[in-house]
């Protein structure tokens, strides 16, 4: 039975472009999670957008003298293109600046004031009395009073993670001007996390989170067994969600970005219902208690996932007359940091690598290999050119490519078409076995997810391929057995043929292109991605996980004999050494 599967991105701040740690920390492994989803058949809904408000944006537009509009509309534009061209597969990638997020996120306000979940008090703000303005906890900088750190921003310190609320900073500074500003009382809502926190203890409880990742686990509880306090959900800005009340004071706040963008997830999936003609599809993966929801977020990003946002779901419990409760995270597998070149990646610096930069020189696939291959899943890890140009050579080359190159070159050369295969030795009957039980193998791997081990599993299958065609030496075979050639061939396209899927979440460029040269005219990801291809016949059938955790797989969804091949040309590009040196001299050059 196909199983729903929410895929929750983390909304980009539309204040910058993209660099590889927003790609290897959340959308890639995403998309390659969705990915593989629907290549096993299952209903993969997911969704994001840029989040458009919060002072993020307003201080980028403040620098630039420029609208926040402005801002967040070149950067959301920029997003689109730039996850278009590296093939992260949303359903919907939308924005927090539309008329249906506002409406849900004023609905979801309203609803947790009614149920007696946020509360109003005065509360002292930072003011700048040079600027005239209140300052967000953003605009205040200091040092933090969990790790001592000198330079946490009032919302959070991005040394230690913590939450932090402006006023614990020590030492502190207005960002705009460098003054110490003062204190002023304001009036805002409250997120009654004191309330909510025995849910969200029981919610987060061992035993129930076995599937999820160790250090997210302890991070979320560690935070809440500190004890919860309020959290303001109001800000004094300009740039935002109006908060949907009729009080004085209240026309010159608005909702604060965490409260609101979070809430995205569920205005996205609405949004994308409308979009497909279906209202309430969304429900599908909000109500249905079967569904499974995966948020992929960056580590920075934790406590809003772990925290405030079910805090926020046990709160609302139903939204828009629905009897069942909304569900609940069901895994939030936060990826730790990419540094670059040893050092910890800094937009202000200069020291991060920009993905249009990435895209210009290199192939899509090529970037989506390294990031993956290098994926900080459980600790922070490191780009390298060195080791992108490495990899990329002897993995991504030297291991897959060229073992595509060498069968369809020979098959194409000796035979023309798929050969027959003749009576299996053991050594053929076994790599179509480890073909067949990569897939179980791989699955598991990637349904964890664990992406690093996946890429490793289906690499190892390529290079068993790898050592059987050295050991069967079909350039040897065809001078004396021709059946036995095709034979040893016809094996080596099967667990080839078997790889394309495996990899075809990490490397769907390269996958579609390997779909073709093995004379397949279908979309490996698209409407006729599973099951009957065009004419229907098993011939043409594609090779599915479903089939090949069935018994008796190569009998029929193989690659059948007989099919015309032609001539491949090869899949990925060999990288000169010289470009380690010409991208280092791009760094701070
Ligand atoms: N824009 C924020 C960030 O990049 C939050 C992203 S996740 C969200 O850190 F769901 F909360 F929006
Ligand atoms: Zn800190």
């Amino acid at each position: 039975m196909a199983k729903k599967i929410l895929v929750a991105v983390a909304w980009p701040y539309a204040n910058g472009a993209l660099h590889v740690g927003h790609l290897a920390g959340a959308y890639l492994p995403a998309d390659i999670f969705a990915r593989y989803h629907r290549l096993k058949g299952n209903a993969v809904l997911m969704v994001s957008g840029s989040d458009a408000h919060g002072t993020p944006i307003t201080v980028h537009a403040e620098k630039e003298g420029v609208t926040p509009r402005d801002i967040f509309e070149r950067y959301h534009q920029h997003f689109l293109e730039t996850q278009q061209e590296i093939g992260i597969t949303y359903d919907l990638f939308t924005h927090t600046d539309t008329r249906n997020h506002a409406q849900v996120a004023q609905d979801i306000f309203t609803r947790l004031l009614e149920l007696g979940y946020l509360y109003s008090e005065r509360q002292q703000q930072f003011y700048s009395e040079s600027l005239d303005r209140f300052l967000p906890d953003r605009y205040v900088e200091g040092t933090c009073p969990h790790c001592g750190y000198a330079d946490a921003r009032g919302d959070q310190c991005d040394n230690c993670g913590h939450l932090l609320d402006a006023l614990e900073l020590g030492a502190p500074r207005c960002s705009l001007d460098g003054l110490k500003p003062v204190i002023r009382e304001t009036e805002h809502f409250f997120l009654d996390l004191p309330q909510l926190e025995p849910a969200v203890l029981a919610y987060l409880q061992d035993d129930k989170k076995g599937h999820w990742r160790s250090n997210v686990l302890k991070f979320s509880q560690n935070y809440v067994s500190g004890g919860l306090q309020g959290r303001p959900i109001t800000r004094d800005i300009k740039w935002g969600i109006p908060v949907p009340l009729d009080r004085p004071g209240y026309a010159d706040k608005r909702l604060y970005v965490w409260f609101e963008a979070v809430i995205g997830y569920i205005s996205a999936s609405i949004e994308w219902a409308k979009l497909e003609g279906a209202e309430m599809a969304w429900k599908d993966w909000w109500y249905d208690p079967e569904a499974l929801t995966y948020y992929f977020i960056g580590k920075d990003n934790i406590p809003f996932h772990t925290i405030i946002w079910p805090a926020e779901l046990l709160g609302i419990k139903r939204l828009y007359e629905e009897e069942r409760t909304l569900n609940l995270p069901y895994n939030v597998p936060a990826n730790e940091f990419m540094n670059i070149q040893g050092e910890q990646a800094s937009k202000s610096r200069h020291w991060a690598i920009w993905i249009p930069d990435l895209l210009s020189r290199y192939d899509p696939d090529a970037i989506r290999y390294y990031l993956a291959a290098v994926m900080p899943e459980t600790n922070d890890t490191n780009f390298s050119w060195e080791d992108f140009v490495q990899r990329n050579n002897s993995e991504l080359v030297g291991t897959w490519g060229n073992l595509v190159n060498r069968v369809l070159s020979m098959t194409v050369r000796y035979f023309g078409e798929v050969p027959a295969r003749g009576e299996l030795a053991a050594v053929d009957a076994e790599l179509l076995q480890k073909a067949q039980a990569a897939f179980e193998l791989v699955g598991k791997e990637l349904a964890a997810p664990r992406f690093r081990a996946a890429l490793g599993v289906a690499l190892e299958l390529a290079r068993e391929t790898n050592r059987y065609l050295e050991m069967k030496a079909p350039w040897q075979q065809i001078k004396a057995e021709r059946v036995a050639a095709g034979t040893t061939l016809n094996v080596a396209l099967q667990a080839i043929n078997a790889l394309k899927v495996l990899l075809a979440p990490f490397l769907p460029f390269s996958a579609q292109r390997l779909h073709e040269l093995l004379g397949y005219d279908s979309m490996l990801f698209g409407e006729q991605l599973v099951k009957e291809v065009s004419s229907g016949e098993d011939a043409h059938r594609v090779l599915t996980y479903e089939d090949a955790e069935a018994n008796g797989v190569w009998e029929f969804t193989a690659l059948p004999a007989g099919r015309p091949l032609e001539k491949p040309h090869p899949l990925f590009k060999k990288l000169d050494e010289s470009v380690i040196r010409e991208e280092l001299a791009r760094f701070g050059g």
